[in-house]
């Protein structure tokens, strides 16, 4: 068994900027439909909701780097971010079957600044 783990800190003011001037190409390339209505539904404070995805997904693909390294083609699509009834998030690979991994787990948190994510990754090895 291995655990690796991810991290990643992400400026909201950046993905709002990306989100403004590229619009529904930057939602479509970044973002899962299910992700994009989550982070809609929070209207004033979309902006560090989809920051939160996406340091999510830099997180996860550093946790996973050494798996993913030449073996898979990964999109950002292919990492989805999920919460459940209670809130918590979790992640779930999208058109992609890397058997060797066992659990994902992730926490998010994020200001009016910053969005932050941690991941800690459990494989068979
Ligand atoms: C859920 C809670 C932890 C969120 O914390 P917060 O400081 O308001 O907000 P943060 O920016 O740090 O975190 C937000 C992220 O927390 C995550 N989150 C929400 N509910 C969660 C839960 N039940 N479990 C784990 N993570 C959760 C989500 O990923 C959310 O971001 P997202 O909506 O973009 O996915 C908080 O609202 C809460 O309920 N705290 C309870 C505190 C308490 O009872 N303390 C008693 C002693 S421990």
């Amino acid at each position: 068994m291995q655990i690796t783990c991810g991290t990643d800190i992400i400026e909201i003011d950046r993905i709002q900027k990306s989100i403004e001037e590229m619009g529904e190409r930057f939602l479509e390339r970044v973002y899962t439909p299910q992700e994009i209505a989550y982070c809609e539904s929070k209207k004033m404070q979309k902006y560090q909701h989809y920051a939160a995805r996406f340091a999510a997904k830099e997180a996860v693909f550093k946790a996973l780097s050494g798996e993913l390294k030449d073996k898979y083609a990964i999109e950002w699509r292919n990492i989805e971010v999920i919460n459940n009834e209670q809130g918590r998030p979790k992640v779930h690979l999208q058109g992609l079957h890397i058997p060797n991994i066992q659990n994902i787990d992730i926490s998010i948190s994020h200001c009016k600044s910053y969005a932050v994510a941690n991941v800690v990754a459990v494989m068979d090895l």
